[in-house]
């Protein structure tokens, strides 16, 4: 099988510094891949050496069954890059900053043709055909993310890197762009690499996950399996008024590894969420306690983190 990437016990040094330290992976074409860790995790430098913007300081990276290292010109025009900073040229409007793009891709792939009808058709896509004349200083943060999306979906690449694609965008501009990322995804032949900070996001769009921390892989896996794999508790909340819950009867019931009592809400910790939630509602009719909010927490990929790295995720 040909991976869209495969990397192989890859390392990236600066200096004495190693920022990733040893990382193996592959990637079917036509899924979307995520890169999941806090700051300084090493995703930047991972992904910079498979676009070939960083040097690999060892091992090896194939893209499309091409190796990186020796093979970047065939490889660069397959490629479409959203950097995670980027200082475009303020003083330019939209439709110059793509047209500066596509004039950049077609030298570097020694092609004089450029499609002025692809940026009027990319900015429809990223909803920006109506500040084609504005200039890039003057857009706002979240018009500025699409805008670098837009840039790396010009030339209709095979594989899209994303570096936080939805860093410092509000709720309503992250789902716009969550949704603009199901469309890319609804192309087959398209592979998508995304870094990201935020656990909503990975479980959403990613097929597969990776974490990493300290240049390191924690755990692979598709966002179900990584949640599974903690076999963690599942809490049961339940909201009570009139009466109270027997202490001893709780600490007995099917399932139950732990529970507080706060007085108008007791939290379960259980195995069995099922049978302990039968006991419990069947206690309380009993006692004449009346129910008034019920709840089951069911484990998440930010519990996943926690658990590996014993640390939360670090945000900007
Ligand atoms: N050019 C560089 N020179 C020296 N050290 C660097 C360089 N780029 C990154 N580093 C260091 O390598 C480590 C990994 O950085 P990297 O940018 O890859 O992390 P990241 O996971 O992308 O973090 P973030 O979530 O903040 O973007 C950090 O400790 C960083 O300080
Ligand atoms: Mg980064």
């Amino acid at each position: 099988m040909q991976y869209a990437i495969e990397a192989i016990d890859v390392k990236k040094s600066y200096g004495d510094f190693q920022a990733v330290k040893g990382v193996s992976f592959q990637i079917p074409v036509g899924t979307c891949f995520g890169i999941l860790g806090p700051n300084g995790a090493g995703k930047t430098s991972l992904l910079g050496m498979m676009e070939g913007i960083h040097k690999i300081s060892s091992g090896q990276i194939k893209i499309l069954g091409l190796d990186v290292a020796t093979e970047l010109a065939k490889i660069q025009p397959l490629l479409g890059v959203q950097l995670q900073t980027n200082n475009y040229f303020q003083f330019l409007n939209v439709e110059q900053l793509l047209d500066f793009f596509q004039e950049l891709r077609a030298a570097s792939i020694n092609n004089k043709y450029r499609d002025k009808k692809a940026i009027d058709a990319m900015l429809d896509k990223v909803s920006l055909l109506d500040k084609k004349k504005v200039k890039v200083e003057e857009l706002s943060g979240g018009q500025k993310q699409r805008l670098s999306i837009a840039i790396a979906m010009l030339e209709d690449p095979k594989i899209l890197f994303l570096d936080e694609p939805t860093s410092a965008l509000d709720p309503q501009n992250r789902r716009y762009t969550w949704d603009f990322i199901e469309q890319i995804k609804q192309d087959k032949d398209k592979t998508i690499l995304l870094t990201t900070h935020h656990m909503d996001e990975a479980e959403r769009l990613c097929d597969e996950l990776l974490i990493m921390d300290h240049g390191k892989i924690i755990q692979q896996g598709s966002p179900s399996e990584l949640v599974r794999s903690l076999n963690r508790h599942q809490n049961i909340v339940v909201k009570y008024k009139n009466g109270q819950f027997d202490g001893e009867f709780v600490k007995h019931a099917a399932g139950v590894v732990d529970h507080k009592d706060h007085g108008d809400s007791i939290v379960v910790s259980t195995v069995k969420s099922l049978e302990t939630i039968k006991s419990l509602f069947n206690h309380a009719e009993e006692r004449q306690i009346e129910i008034t909010e019920f709840d089951v927490q069911l484990p998440n990929l930010e519990d996943v983190f926690i658990s590996n790295t014993g640390a939360a995720l670090r945000d900007d």
